[in-house]
């Protein structure tokens, strides 16, 4: 089998990069390896810069999003007892960002391409990439207990942390950056309503606590725990519990109801440089990883299809490849951009386990510094919403676009 842009990875990386690539006229196959089911009952983040939002509306995938998507002007701070609003659109010039889960936007666009006919395989095995320095790489692949062969021009590795296509890239290529942290989120997503108009970032002396939300009925809340925690040890009462410690003030206590998901994630930052490997194109999170705080994870990895997309069409209609030659340094200013984002939000919002009264009060300064100065909260603002134009693809040579 023969097609142009082969997919590994049917996430959000993955997924949209087939409808933009359908968009231009350009054939792809998505090859994933968990079950529909799998993929779309994943809870994940939810959090949409404008950017991410433009992309997937451009991209015909908008339309539940637009209906369901609620939009927010501002986050809070809560520290010391006190919540403060950061007025993310006042400080912006007018930006916001929209609240509709990571999971929901795979559901649109899984439904979009079946609906369509395009080729989307769940429950393949033993993806592996091969001949990715010539001019025809291939991906063989288990399906329906059968090998299979894809010829493509182009390959597209959106396959997450763990994929194969990474992994499939020769000892000394690449670049790595990595950071461990020592905390973990343990997340939960409650049908309680939110009693929290926008989402807070808590920073207190017990640990780290997130209030955000799906809908009007669906709450979903973190708290900071050990990495290695067990999930087993957070009953549900100790949950809503510790959540109320952290997060309740005065006038604020939180909405209790039935916990559809318990989960605990640990958080990690990490890069691959470059994001390309001959005709093999790295794009998500199989690329890098942010820590959650922040909300970067997804919006970096529609932004690099976004990007990956345009360098394809490029190619498509002229034959040249300055575009994909531009693209991993296109993506990686803006992928450093949250790296850097991530890990300050992170830094200054969680407990470390060896933390003495100097760190909290260091951290309390410069959350209150954030809320006081105009200059550090927009610049809070500004990354936060999303920076336009961190990652435009440009040509050496070729004149900036306007
Ligand atoms: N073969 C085929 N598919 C694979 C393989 C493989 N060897 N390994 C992993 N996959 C699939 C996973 O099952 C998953 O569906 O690739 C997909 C990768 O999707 P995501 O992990 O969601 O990554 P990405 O699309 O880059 O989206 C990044 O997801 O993890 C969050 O916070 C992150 O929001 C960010 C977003
Ligand atoms: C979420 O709603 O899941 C969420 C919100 C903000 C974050 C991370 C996750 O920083």
């Amino acid at each position: 089998m023969r097609t142009q842009v082969g997919i590994v990875g049917a996430g959000p990386a993955g997924l949209t990069l087939a409808q933009l690539l359908r968009a231009e006229g350009i054939e792809s196959v998505v090859l994933e390896a968990r079950s529909r089911e799998h993929v779309e009952h994943r809870i994940r983040a939810g959090v949409l810069e404008q950017g991410t939002v433009d992309t997937l509306v451009g991209a015909g995938a908008g339309e539940r999003l637009r209906r369901e998507g609620i939009v927010h002007h501002g986050i809070r701070l809560q520290f010391g007892g006190e919540r403060h609003r950061v007025p993310l659109s006042e400080l912006t010039g007018g930006a916001a960002i929209v609240i509709y889960g990571q999971t929901e936007i795979v559901k649109d666009l899984i439904a979009i391409r079946l609906a369509a006919g395009e080729p989307l395989l769940f429950e393949v095995e033993d993806v592996a990439v091969h001949d990715l320095e010539s001019d025809l790489p291939r991906i063989t692949y288990l399906h329906d207990g059968r090998a299979h062969e894809l010829e493509c021009d182009l390959i597209a590795g959106c396959d997450g942390f763990h994929g194969a296509c990474r992994a499939a890239i020769p000892a000394g290529v690449l670049t790595e950056f990595s950071r461990e942290y020592p905390y973990g989120w343990l997340g939960i997503l409650a049908h309680a309503a939110p009693a929290h108009d926008e989402v807070v970032y808590c920073h207190t002396d017990r640990g780290f606590a997130l209030l955000s939300l799906r809908s009007p009925e669906v709450s979903r809340l973190y708290l900071q725990c050990r990495p290695d925690e067990d999930v087993a040890g957070w009953p549900d009462e100790r949950i809503w519990e510790e959540l109320e410690a952290r997060a309740g003030i005065p006038g604020h206590s939180l909405n209790r109801g039935p916990i559809a998901e318990k989960s605990i994630t640990g958080m990690r930052s990490y890069v691959a440089e470059p994001m390309r490997h001959g005709r093999l194109f790295l794009a998500g999170d199989s690329a890098h990883i942010v820590p959650p705080t922040g909300a970067k994870g997804l919006n970096l990895a529609i932004s690099d299809v976004t990007l990956l997309a345009e360098a394809i069409a490029g190619r498509h209609r002229s034959g040249g490849t300055a575009l994909l030659d531009a693209y991993s340094d296109a993506c990686l200013r803006r992928v450093w951009r949250a790296e850097h984002f991530s890990w300050w939000m992170t830094s200054m919002l969680h407990r470390p386990p060896d933390a003495d009264p100097f760190d909290l009060r260091l951290q309390q300064s410069q959350l209150r510094y954030v809320v006081q100065s105009e200059a550090m909260a927009r610049s809070l603002a500004e990354n936060y919403v999303g920076l336009a134009g961190a990652a435009a693809l440009t040509v050496p040579g070729a004149p900036a676009p306007a």
